[in-house]
């Protein structure tokens, strides 16, 4: 180990620990690379929240690493519930403290933390330029097979971002609504009477099998969505929906959700788009996303760029993007390592 990694002094970084908080924060933020249609600035209400509200179904763990009184780099691990591995959300060094081995470093507390919480796998998403596309860092898939990391078969796909002031798919109005059906709009909280639909209807295209949650008012406190909320509102974050009803059975048919940071007035992130199978074929998708793209923009004038990622697999709604004036940047890929380094 070189001496810069040596004089490491490790901080767990905790929601009331509120100096580590807001030194990760300044790190974070300071360390952001200015690169076009890659991610959204950080917004301090959203970072700051997400230390203290994990998704559903997972814990956090994440360190601050100092040198001095200086931050100079950050990791956080997501847990999800009941499986093997750990998800690395962040590792980071600070620009100007990078090639002296603090990466490294911070990859052995990912391997110790991971392995604390009782995980045999790190995961992660390295982003990579597209062929041909902008051009965008390739240190960091660099860093991840220095480091003993490789491919893996984990989900693939494209990040891409639709400026709505070179092609704006609302122009010319929302398409019909397929006849059977009527919409519904909501903003950050799901109606009770949507509540176990909505989280069904996105569990459905999770890998695992979908879970059922009964009825009535506690599961509706306890569904997905109640808990997802709870971490969106934490984050500060604004959502909006639109909903397709089923006018013959009532049923909800599918919804589309888009969220936005409180900092940043100007992007919006296009969320989960699903129809359930029994109402595919309609033209639902593109319906739903034009109606709450209208929506978004009543509420928030300033929206202008709009960020989405689809896995590769899922050709439909890359399609449907890229027909609403979606263009993809770069691709995100799978990487892992085992816990435990082959020795
Ligand atoms: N180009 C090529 N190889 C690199 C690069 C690079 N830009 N950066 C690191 N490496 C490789 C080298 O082999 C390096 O060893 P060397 O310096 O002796 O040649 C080795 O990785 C270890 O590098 P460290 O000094 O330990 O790493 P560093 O502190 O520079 O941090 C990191 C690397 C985390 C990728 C940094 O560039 C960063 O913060 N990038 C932005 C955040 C990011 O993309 N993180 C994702 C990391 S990938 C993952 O989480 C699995």
């Amino acid at each position: 180990m070189n001496d810069t990694a040596a004089d490491l002094r490790f901080v767990p970084l905790e929601a009331d620990d509120v100096p580590t908080v807001d030194a990760w924060l300044r790190l974070t933020t300071e360390s952001a690379e200015d690169v076009p249609l890659s991610a959204a600035p950080h917004c301090a209400a959203d970072l700051t929240g997400s230390v203290r509200f994990a998704p559903p179904d997972t814990s956090l763990a994440g360190e601050v690493a100092f040198l001095g009184g200086q931050a100079v780099g950050a990791l956080r691990l997501v847990l999800p519930d009941g499986a093997p591995v750990a998800v690395v959300d962040q590792l980071l060094t600070a620009p100007k403290e990078r090639r002296q081995g603090i990466g490294t470093a911070l990859f052995r507390r990912a391997r110790s933390l991971a392995a604390e919480h009782g995980r045999t796998l790190l995961v992660a998403d390295v982003v990579q330029a597209l062929p041909g596309g902008p051009v965008r860092d390739e240190g960091p898939a660099a860093f991840a097979a220095a480091l003993g990391a490789t491919v893996s078969d984990g989900p693939e796909g494209v990040h891409q971002w639709l400026d709505l002031d070179r092609h704006d798919p609302s122009a010319g109005g929302v398409p019909e609504v397929p006849a059977g059906y009527r919409l519904q709009r909501w903003g950050t909280v799901t109606p009770d009477a949507f509540a176990i639909a909505v989280s069904e209807l996105g569990q459905s295209l999770g890998a695992s099998p979908p879970e059922t949650w009964g009825e009535g008012p506690d599961a509706v406190r306890t569904s997905h969505v109640r808990r997802y909320e709870r971490m969106r509102v934490g984050r500060g974050r604004r959502a909006y929906h639109v909903g397709a009803v089923h006018e013959a059975t009532g049923e909800l048919a599918g919804f589309t959700s888009a969220s936005k940071t409180t900092g940043n007035p100007e992007h919006l992130l296009q969320g989960m788009t699903v129809v359930a199978a029994a109402h595919r074929g309609h033209g639902l998708g593109l319906v739903l996303k034009l109606a709450n793209l209208a929506h978004v923009r009543e509420y928030e004038p300033r929206v202008r760029l709009i960020e989405t990622a689809n896995a590769d697999d899922n050709r439909p709604m890359i399609a449907l993007n890229e027909a609403m004036g979606f263009v993809p940047q770069e691709r995100f890929v799978s990487w892992e390592a085992p816990v435990a380094p082959a020795v």
